[in-house]
């Protein structure tokens, strides 16, 4: 997808200063007609336009479908397993906190209080996957652990005095 992207950027950028060297080139060569030359501008210009409405609205179309929208996740595959996170000044409340390697693991997210930020780490500074702890909501974050170990949760939104002392653990063991 990155790379679709990048070729497409490439591409809209080389016809912007092909245009543009064109237009460039047409102003030394006519003499310096500026009426022509602003008239053929914006004909080109309105056809830019077009070209670009018409490429936004089929790239969104076609991309939209791939977005976790509520109707995606009705019909995405059921978790294996569901951990309840609840966040708290200055703690995290898991329901549980073991799950094994190769589970889809959808944690349901939530906070007590204020926002907090959920953060899964591998390591000191690998981040995993996070969200939005809001009060009031759940988000849900899927994750599918492909190595054993303990991940620790911390919190990425600073909450207050102790943001830094709201640490968890989930333990992913080998099969
Ligand atoms: Cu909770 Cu920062």
């Amino acid at each position: 997808m990155q790379d679709v992207a990048w070729t497409l950027s490439l591409l809209v950028m080389g016809v912007i200063a092909a245009v543009f060297l064109w237009v460039a080139a047409g102003a030394s060569s006519t003499g310096g007609d500026a009426g022509a030359i602003t008239r053929e501008a914006y004909r080109l210009r309105a056809g830019l336009f077009w070209i670009a409405i018409a490429a936004g609205v089929a790239i969104s179309f076609a991309t939209l479908w791939s977005w976790p929208m509520p109707g995606h996740v009705a019909a995405a595959p059921k978790p294996d397993a569901v951990i309840k996170a609840v966040g708290h000044q200055w703690r995290w409340e898991l329901d549980k906190d073991t799950v094994r390697v190769g589970q889809l693991v959808e944690f349901e997210i939530t906070a007590a209080d204020v926002n907090h930020g959920f953060g899964i780490y591998r390591d000191k500074h690998h981040l995993v996957a996070q969200t939005q702890a809001m009060p009031g909501y759940v988000n849900r974050l899927r994750v599918r652990f492909t190595e054993p170990g303990e991940y620790e949760v911390l919190c990425l939104e600073y909450c207050g005095l102790a943001h830094h002392a709201m640490r968890a653990v989930v333990k992913v063991s080998g099969q």
